[in-house]
């Protein structure tokens, strides 16, 4: 039997949680981090080495200013709060996406916590952060035209943020919506999805252990006719 290397999630429905449970879309949000903190841990508990979660996409800045600046509060003080936590537990944290648009404290705080935690080799938790798969794949060409490299399946893997990362085995999206939204659409070429009507706030450890499992009964072909 493989052993699973990564897990990718499409964390979705703390709006709708918020608004269905608080009041506030918000509230779904803070609601949501809990849930980090538990797929974090099985993760670990799973012997599984990457985990990325996708936080903010680059369709997100849509959203109204005043959620946007939510969510980047949460993640400044999520990172404030657990640092220490992630560190003393051999975590590597690592940011996919392009933080230009961040707050300078916010991308300041993410570069300080990579390099706090870059030799920590537990678990690399991937963060996408302003991440989209069409902005990462046109960033990647640029880049290798602009060195002159030939473009081919390992030269571009080669730019892409997740160089270095192995591609998913499984890919989680929460929210009762079946699409992939601009996320990691080519490291998912040949991923097993699973689609969870549960909102984000209401995914438990019985919900992703139900993923991991079923992902081991799935029969992985890649092309070849068994
Ligand atoms: C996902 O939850 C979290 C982010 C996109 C930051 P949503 O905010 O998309 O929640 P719904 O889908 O509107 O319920
Ligand atoms: C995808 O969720 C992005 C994140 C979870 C960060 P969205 O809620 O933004 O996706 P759409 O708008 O339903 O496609
Ligand atoms: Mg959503």
């Amino acid at each position: 039997m493989n052993q699973m290397k990564h897990v990718a999630i499409i964390m979705d429905g703390n709006g709708r949680w918020g608004i269905k449970n608080k009041k506030s879309r918000n509230l779904g949000h803070r609601q949501g981090l809990k849930t980090v903190e538990m797929v974090i841990e099985e993760t670990i508990k799973n012997k599984i080495k990457f985990l990325t979660l996708y936080a903010f996409s680059t369709e997100n800045w849509k959203r109204p200013r005043i959620e946007i600046r939510f969510l980047l509060n949460l993640l400044e003080s999520f990172l404030k709060e657990n640092i220490d936590k992630l560190d003393k537990n051999n975590i590597r944290l690592k940011v996919i996406g392009n933080l230009v648009r961040f707050p300078t404290k916010i991308q300041n705080l993410l570069t300080i916590s990579q390099q706090r935690t870059k030799k920590n080799s537990k678990l690399q938790l991937n963060l996408a952060l302003n991440y989209g798969s069409k902005d990462e794949i046109i960033r990647a060409i640029k880049l290798i035209k602009k060195k002159k490299y030939e473009v081919n399946e390992k030269m571009l893997n080669k730019f892409l943020y997740t160089f270095g990362i192995p591609d998913p085995d499984i890919l989680i999206r929460t929210g009762d919506t079946c699409r992939l939204s601009n996320f990691l659409l080519w490291q998912l070429a040949y991923t097993e999805i699973f689609f969870v009507k549960k909102m984000w706030p209401d995914f438990t450890k019985k919900d992703f252990v139900n993923c991991i499992d079923s992902f081991l009964s799935r029969d992985r072909r890649f092309g070849k006719r068994v």
